[in-house]
């Protein structure tokens, strides 16, 4: 049983890898550069008893997408991979008024296009299998907007609306397509953000740890979940209801 985790190595992602692995599934850890964290998350998966392999590709570049992906079927003839956490983001926050063509580019691919290159060369084998499990990882500026991220509102907005969609047409085929909408995770990518100031706003006062995001992502791929489609499941301490 194999699941791919996009942006595996560090974060919300590594949160998933480790947890996924103990259910049991063999874990695909892709990173785009930081290969060290990425043999880092894969050693304490073996660590804990479960396995997995790294692969490494850009999930903004539909053509490296292709190629690792390709290649990994190549190498896994038999196999095919049962569920795909599409977690991998970047935010680039500025107000609209300054923010360049590149800015809303680069973050529009990686965040919601990178839905498009990796779903798309992973559904086919699914339909076939009539298996399978999406889990998008959203975010609260999707369903609410954020002030200074007109970008990543877009894109993860854009994932929502993808998701319901996609459920939709893959349903018939036992295929889950579900998002999870994280509101502040103390991840890597955070830093920076005013956390005291930040937290007077959440009712739960606190940001979350990785590792309860990661508990919604597992439970949406579980059995227990297995009439749940097309739902976006908000993990944001009360912060939008
Ligand atoms: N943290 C939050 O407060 C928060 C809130 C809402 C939603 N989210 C969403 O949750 C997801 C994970 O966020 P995080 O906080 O865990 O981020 P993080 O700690 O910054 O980790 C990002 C992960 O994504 C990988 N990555 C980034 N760009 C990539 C690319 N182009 N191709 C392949 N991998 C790439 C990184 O790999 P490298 O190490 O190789 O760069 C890393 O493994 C993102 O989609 C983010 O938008 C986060």
């Amino acid at each position: 049983m194999y699941a791919l985790v996009t942006g595996g190595s560090r974060g919300i992602g590594k949160a998933v890898a480790l947890r996924l692995a103990q259910q049991g599934y063999k874990v695909i850890i892709n990173y785009q550069s930081n290969q060290a964290a990425a043999e880092q998350t894969l050693s304490e998966i073996r660590q804990a008893g479960g396995d997995g392999e790294l692969l490494q590709f850009d999930v903004s570049d539909r053509e490296a997408v292709v190629s690792a992906l390709s290649e990994w079927k190549q190498q896994h003839p038999d196999d095919y991979i049962e569920v795909l956490v599409n977690n991998a983001g970047i935010r680039c926050d500025k107000l609209l008024v300054w923010m360049e063509p590149e800015d809303f580019n680069k973050v529009l691919q990686t965040n919601l296009y990178s839905f498009y290159n990796v779903t798309r060369q992973l559904i086919e084998p699914m339909i076939r299998h009539k298996n399978g499990r999406i889990v998008n990882v959203a975010s609260l500026s999707g369903q609410h907007g954020l002030a200074g991220q007109c970008n990543y509102s877009a894109a993860k907005g854009g994932l929502i609306a993808a998701t319901k969609a996609l459920a939709l047409e893959v349903g018939r085929k036992n295929i889950t397509v579900n998002a999870v909408a994280p509101g502040f995770v103390k991840t890597d990518m955070v830093e920076g953000l005013d956390e005291a100031e930040l937290k007077k706003q959440i009712p739960l006062s606190r940001f979350a740890q990785p590792e309860e995001v990661a508990a919604v992502v597992c439970f949406l791929v579980s059995k227990d979940a297995s009439y749940i489609t097309g739902e976006c499941i908000s993990v944001n301490g009360g912060l939008y209801m």
